[in-house]
């Protein structure tokens, strides 16, 4: 059995975490993670009120438990910090320096408050603030990045300098990277790009075929898909071929993304991703994705693939303690 500190605090029964990732996650990518023992984080940037609330009304629906939501600091609204702490087991931040009223905002609402961290100091930061539990990225990690750090020093690091739980995330996909995070003092792991590519995912199919072919090295942790991110020009790892298809794009629109009954025009390295039913050149969208496309291998459902990790790393752990 894996428990730990973190499974304990959230009321989960093995230390996985699905990342939040925009429109890829929804209540049944969470549902299946949470029916497999996981803990499922819904993201919830650019998402209106009453969007927040239809999604937290299908985790309820489908008994996705424990689960919890992620405000992205640039998109930040307080309305939604609000309802995600009176409805869900976790709050958790990113993208912005730890800020104490957001996390006394979440305490006070009843939910654990979490910030997702890309150096020591910020870990530092966020425990100063009151957060009860940290997330260490590294930078071989999908999507959008906060720090510069790979993930095996910033987690050394980290561990000695904090005494929250704290989960290893960017790059892991495998049940031995599970079982190392764990071994090394992790509480737990976040996985993004390992769950893009499931059946519940929302994720263009395309991106799965993508997500699955690629290799770590096919990667790459550039600015160039940054139209319509609120910062500017910031790191976010891709899949190479995604820059490179957008860079032979000619025209104003790269494609259409369909949200909430509304066609939207992509314009060429826009930051939005593509769901499953963008139009267009969707091989030149951002296709997020971590060196952990390295353990993606075909499209599978999520509860099988926490149960194949938590199997996994249980078994490597018991055969090291011998
Ligand atoms: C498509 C995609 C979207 C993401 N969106 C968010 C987000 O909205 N908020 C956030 O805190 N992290 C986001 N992340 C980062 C994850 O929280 C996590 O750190 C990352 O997926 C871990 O690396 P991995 O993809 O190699 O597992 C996203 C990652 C991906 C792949």
């Amino acid at each position: 059995v894996l428990r730990t500190p973190f499974t304990e605090m959230v009321g989960c029964s093995v230390p996985i975490q699905l990342a939040p990732m925009g429109a890829v996650g929804n209540p049944e990518l969470a549902a299946a993670v949470t029916g497999a023992g996981g803990m499922a984080m819904l993201a919830t940037a650019r998402l209106p009120v009453p969007v927040v609330a239809a999604l937290l009304d299908g985790l309820a629906a489908l008994g996705a438990e424990p689960a919890g939501i992620n405000v992205l600091m640039p998109y930040l609204d307080l309305e939604v910090v609000e309802l995600g702490a009176a409805r869900v087991k976790v709050v958790d931040f990113y993208h912005g320096p730890p800020d104490t009223k957001l996390v006394d905002s979440v305490h006070g609402g009843g939910a654990l408050a979490a910030w997702q961290v890309g150096s020591v100091d910020e870990a530092r930061a966020a425990v100063d603030a009151g957060c009860d539990f940290l997330i260490v990225r590294g930078v071989e990690g999908g999507g959008r990045m906060w720090g510069s750090a790979p993930l095996w020093q910033l987690l050394d690091g980290v561990l000695e300098a904090v005494e929250v739980p704290v989960l290893a995330a960017g790059g892991l996909g495998t049940a031995r990277h599970v079982a190392a995070a764990l071994a090394a003092g992790a509480a737990g792991v976040r996985l993004g790009t390992r769950f893009l590519a499931t059946q519940e995912s929302t994720a263009h199919p395309l991106w799965k075929e993508a997500v699955i072919a690629a290799r770590p090295e096919d990667t790459v942790l550039t600015d160039a898909f940054s139209v319509w991110w609120p910062n500017g020009p910031e790191p976010h790892r891709v899949l190479r071929s995604a820059v490179e298809a957008a860079g032979k794009l000619e025209g104003e629109v790269a494609g259409e993304a369909h949200v909430f009954g509304e066609v939207i025009p992509l314009p060429p390295f826009c930051a939005m991703p593509p769901n499953r039913d963008a139009t267009g050149a969707v091989e030149a969208m951002a296709l997020y994705a971590g060196e952990s496309v390295a353990a993606v291998h075909s499209v599978e459902p999520a509860g099988a693939v926490v149960r194949q990790l938590a199997e996994g790393a249980e078994r490597l752990l018991s055969a090291w303690g011998r």
